[in-house]
């Protein structure tokens, strides 16, 4: 379908009258931000940071454009990012619940603000017996928990910078973060429960910092105990979380840093085979989850917000432990998988605790599709106000499911387009403003000047697909790449597209006749499998590491569910010893246990396919162009006149 039909055709569709009535940006209020920005972002920055960041020191310079493009925002303000988010609701409201935490098994624990922030000053007293100081670095290998954002909240407490690795990562993924972040503590838990299964993490740890042996910079590994497994303590290294926190008092005074100082780092994936670590800053990506709070997910006090993202990603980070404390909300934290122990969970959470506002993505929205609109329809999701979308372009199918079968017609959804390195939404609907066009995400939100241009950087006219850029700096924006900031300039600001000037996203998208943005896709080497993101040259890189292949090219394969899956296609060793039949099935088993081993079970390969050789062009360039129109037969149309070996062509496409 060409781009223009499929917009032609789109619904538009209404927020309620009720909705935009009680909504927190009314039009009128939204032309006023609009201007405001337009006229001069960087007042308008800091006016919001002014109203709705408690500062210890008030800052005085808002913006440095000359330092471009190592912006700094708020330079000499002095904020702390954990008291934001618990001391200032001591006062008001300190019964109120912050955490509702469900486990895998369906235990269920509340935690009031008064009881999280004596939990986060007790675990921030606890690090810094062990010699933790602001600045060091600590990595959070821990299950979707309330313990997570204890340990990241406890953390930011004390001005060191936490680096959360998604337990779903293998060790030898985990090693390489513990070593690039020269991380001096851990903090696990012995094993994690999902779905029903249980998971080693402690285990994990310990083979990574035997990967890095004598390399390590770790001195401590703190241990939650959770599921009781039998767990390997190392003597004078490691030691339990319980055992840590015994004796600490639970007052803890945050440590008053500036607001350019690092709160976290986030590794995510790139076009190479090695992942960023992604720096944030404390007081910019502050401001920006807290406004994004209460514009895109119109935050009310008596909100019960569900944003179903693991901690291990950027979405778990604002939309779990910062922006919804931060405006004092009532989360939801849920452990598990979707469909277990039947696939009824969700609804069940949504009924039990009257979850105002969901915020999930379109993988899980389809799979939940799948099973059929009886099962929602069995519970009382009245409850519901507001849906959100991240991770990947919604298909109006899905978004139309969404719409009617969960929100009942009555609830806007917000579909944000954002990344890690932007840290809150960019590009949203604005609920109670703006209508809705399904698998559009919309405008920019207030501040963020964001357009789609040529590679010269011209600005295009609407409906024309180019670059996706922001023009002007902006708060919650990634500072730099941990230890590399010639690959921050690269990969951001490069000089092939817009000649540096601008932020680019690395994703293709156009406006509609409307002005209304969609986005197309990556226009990197960036695969996007359930909403998580994966390098192609990492999972490559992974495959290649075997001693049966010689080499590997990985492309994305459009999946029902997942959006993408991963189709690899291998070459053994020894020139044409193509395995085939059983011995095929059992090799490729054993790649995929390996790549799980490397990188973690989200990048295995959904197919791998032996073959010969790869197509390449003179100069050696694997053509994943190609590779790409052959996994989803399409019909070749690129130049394959540089193509070395073009007999490989056919038993490609078999
Ligand atoms: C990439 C960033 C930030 C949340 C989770 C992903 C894609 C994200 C949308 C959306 C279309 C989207 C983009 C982006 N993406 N949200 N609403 N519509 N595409 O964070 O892992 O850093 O990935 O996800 O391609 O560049 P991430």
């Amino acid at each position: 379908m060409s781009q223009l039909s499929m917009f032609k055709d789109t619904q538009v569709f209404l927020p309620s009258k009720k909705f935009s009535a009680a909504a927190n940006l009314n039009k009128q209020k939204y032309k006023i931000l609009q201007k405001k920005a337009e006229e001069d972002y960087v007042k308008f920055w800091a006016e919001l940071a002014t109203e709705h960041i408690t500062w210890h020191k008030q800052f005085t310079k808002t913006l440095n454009e000359n330092s471009h493009p190592f912006f700094q925002w708020f330079e000499d303000g002095k904020l702390n990012v954990s008291y934001n988010c618990l001391d200032r609701h001591l006062k008001n409201t300190p019964h109120k619940t912050a955490i509702i935490f469900e486990s895998d098994s369906g235990q269920i624990e509340t935690y009031t603000y008064k009881e999280l922030h004596a939990k986060v000053c007790k675990f921030a007293n606890g690090l810094k017996s062990l010699g933790a100081r602001c600045g060091d670095r600590v990595i959070i290998y821990l299950p979707h928990s309330a313990e997570a954002i204890i340990a990241m909240q406890a953390c930011a407490r004390i001005g060191v910078i936490h680096s959360v690795v998604f337990a779903g990562f293998s060790a030898r993924a985990l090693g390489d973060r513990i070593i690039d972040a020269k991380a001096k503590i851990i903090i696990t838990a012995d094993e994690q429960r999902r779905g029903g299964k249980i998971l080693p993490l402690k285990n994990e740890v310990n083979a990574a910092l035997e990967l890095i042996g004598k390399a390590t910079t770790v001195e401590h590994v703190i241990v939650q105990r959770k599921t009781g497994g039998e767990t390997w303590l190392v003597h004078g290294r490691d030691l339990w979380w319980h055992d840590l926190i015994r004796d600490q008092k639970d007052i803890c005074s945050s440590v008053w840093v500036t607001s350019e100082h690092p709160l976290f780092i986030l590794y995510t994936s790139g076009s190479t085979g090695v992942p960023k670590g992604v720096v944030h800053a404390s007081g910019g990506y502050l401001l920006g989850a807290v406004m994004s709070m209460k514009w895109v997910f119109d935050y009310k006090p008596d909100d019960v917000f569900w944003c179903t993202a693991d901690v291990g990603w950027i979405t778990g980070h604002t939309y779990v432990c910062y922006g919804p404390l931060a405006v004092g909300a009532t989360i939801i934290i849920y452990e598990g998988v979707l469909t277990y122990p039947t696939p009824n969970r969700f609804w069940e959470i949504i009924e039990r605790n009257q979850v105002s506002v969901f915020y999930t993505a379109p993988t899980a929205i389809r799979t939940l599709m799948k099973l059929g609109a009886e099962l929602p329809n069995k519970f009382d999701l009245s409850s519901l106000r507001l849906l959100g979308s991240v991770g990947e372009p919604i298909n109006p199918k899905a978004w139309l499911w969404f719409y009617e079968v969960v929100g009942k017609k009555q609830c806007p959804i917000v579909d944000t387009w954002w990344q890690t390195e932007t840290g809150c939404a960019m590009l949203s609907t604005i609920p109670g403003v703006n209508q809705l066009k399904p698998g559009s995400c919309n405008f920019p939100v207030p501040g963020i000047i964001a357009d789609i241009i040529d590679e010269a950087g011209n600005a295009l006219d609407n409906t024309a697909t180019g670059y996706l850029v922001i023009k002007k700096p902006f708060p919650s924006q990634i500072r730099t790449i941990w230890n590399n900031p010639g690959r921050y300039i690269n990969s951001y600001f490069p000089q092939s597209i817009g000649c540096g000037k601008y932020y680019v996203a690395g994703d293709s998208a156009y406006k509609d006749e409307d002005g209304y943005f969609w986005i197309l896709g990556r226009i990197d080497d960036v695969l996007n499998v359930s909403g998580h993101r994966l390098g192609t040259m990492e999972i490559e890189s992974a495959l290649a590491a075997n001693s049966i292949l010689a080499e590997a090219a990985v492309v994305g394969k459009p999946h029902e569910i997942k959006g993408e899956s991963v189709f690899a296609f291998v070459v053994c060793k020894g020139g044409n010893t193509r395995p085939v039949g059983d011995e095929a099935r059992r090799l490729e088993q054993e790649l995929k246990d390996w790549v799980a081993g490397r990188i973690g079970s989200i990048a295995k390969p959904d197919e791998i396919k032996f073959v010969d050789n790869l197509p390449k062009t003179r100069s050696g360039k694997i053509m994943r162009r190609l590779l790409r129109s052959i996994v989803r037969n399409e019909e070749i149309t690129q130049d394959v006149s540089t193509l070395e070996n073009f007999t490989i062509l056919e038993q490609l496409k078999n």
